[in-house]
């Protein structure tokens, strides 16, 4: 077994890799995942040394605090080969940070920047086959934290294990032509205030489930979620933050303690403000979108986010009425795509330093 090993990783090679299986033209997303994974753990009150194996099941006892208290954070990042076949991440370091804004809201341990980047990068440049070049190719990039420890008493845990897979990328939205049709919500909530809605934590995720499946049964893809006092004002839809264009103005919602602070909303907007723009980030109203619907001012609606990089939303429904979006030439939503992808495949001037190099 071919094993390399420093004082801070560890590297056990797969025998033989996966990858001549892959239909690389017809990837789902989140289905497939490369031949290696990271892991590191937590334990003594410190990470212990980090190890890549081959990618494969993990034993945990039943008991342990993830599967009964669900701490559990998580990230999605990507990784873009251009042309030269070279690897590139796109704002690597704030998902980093981010993982641990979330690790903390859940009094779970920062895992420190050099060992997420040493194992991140050793990972990727293993499994670099994987990164396929072309547009709209990435692979996904997932690293997460885990209560691993053993034990059902309803505490914090003192042992965790750190772990990041990945998984070939095209589209989120399966079928590249796909209308996306999102749900304006209206009794179910995903986040309170004081809660843990900023934080990319599994229970997010889960608490969506159930209205998205019922969305889901009434034909919608998404729901729109809308803050839980009053139903009044749009927020997040999940799995990517919204925006909207009134006439020629772009308006998206504040980040707060109930919204992520996407990386992909985030360049969107200095992007915006680059192009000199009409932005507003302020509360946007459900009665504002709906009455701009009828009089024919709102434009646009799109998500953004790291798996959805942006995506136009054909319809969106409110109060048994389905609003159709008119369809126009020349988008912002397809400004920001280019834009954004571009950057990501080096084919574009990287003006902000988002882009940081697998060397
Ligand atoms: C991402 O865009 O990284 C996400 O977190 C979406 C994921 C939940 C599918």
């Amino acid at each position: 077994m071919n094993i390399v090993e420093t004082s801070t990783l560890k590297i056990r090679k797969a025998e033989e890799s996966k990858i001549g299986s892959v239909d690389f033209d017809n990837i789902i997303f989140g289905e497939i995942f490369t031949d290696h994974m990271f892991t590191c753990k937590y334990k003594d009150g410190q990470w212990q040394q980090s190890e890549i194996v081959p990618y494969g099941p993990i034993m945990m006892d039943p008991s342990a605090k993830v599967f009964h208290y669900g701490q559990a954070v998580f990230e999605g990042m990507k990784a873009y080969k251009d042309e030269k076949d070279s690897i590139w991440l796109f704002r690597p370091e704030d998902n980093q940070k981010r993982l641990n804004i979330s690790s903390e809201r859940l009094a779970m341990p920062s895992f420190p920047e050099d060992k997420f980047f040493e194992g991140l990068e050793a990972l990727l440049k293993m499994d670099k086959e994987w990164i396929k070049k072309g547009e709209g190719n990435s692979l996904y990039i997932r690293p997460f934290v885990i209560a691993s420890q053993s034990g059902v008493s309803a505490s914090p845990a003192s042992e965790y294990t750190f772990m990041i897979i990945c998984s070939p990328a095209q589209s989120y939205f399966s079928g590249k032509k796909v209308d996306i049709k999102v749900l304006f919500a209206e009794k179910y909530s995903r986040s309170a205030d004081g809660g843990v809605g900023f934080a990319k934590c599994a229970g997010n995720y889960a608490g969506q489930f159930y209205p998205t499946k019922l969305a889901n049964d009434a034909g919608y893809h998404q729901v729109v979620w809308t803050d839980s006092n009053t139903h009044e004002y749009l927020e997040e839809a999940g799995v990517m933050n919204v925006f909207f264009r009134v006439n020629d103005t772009l308006l998206t919602a504040p980040t707060s303690d109930r919204i992520l602070d996407g990386i992909t909303r985030k360049s969107v907007i200095k992007l915006a403000e680059d192009k000199g723009m009409d932005l507003e980030i302020r509360p946007v109203s459900v009665k504002e979108i709906v009455e701009a619907a009828k009089n024919g001012s709102l434009k646009e609606m799109f998500g953004v986010g790291t798996a959805a990089v942006v995506s136009p939303i054909a319809i969106f429904g409110y109060k048994g009425v389905d609003y159709t979006l008119p369809k126009i030439e020349d988008t912002y939503a397809d400004y920001f795509k280019n834009m954004i992808e571009g950057i990501q495949a080096n084919k574009k001037e990287d003006k902000f330093g988002w882009m940081r190099q697998v060397k």
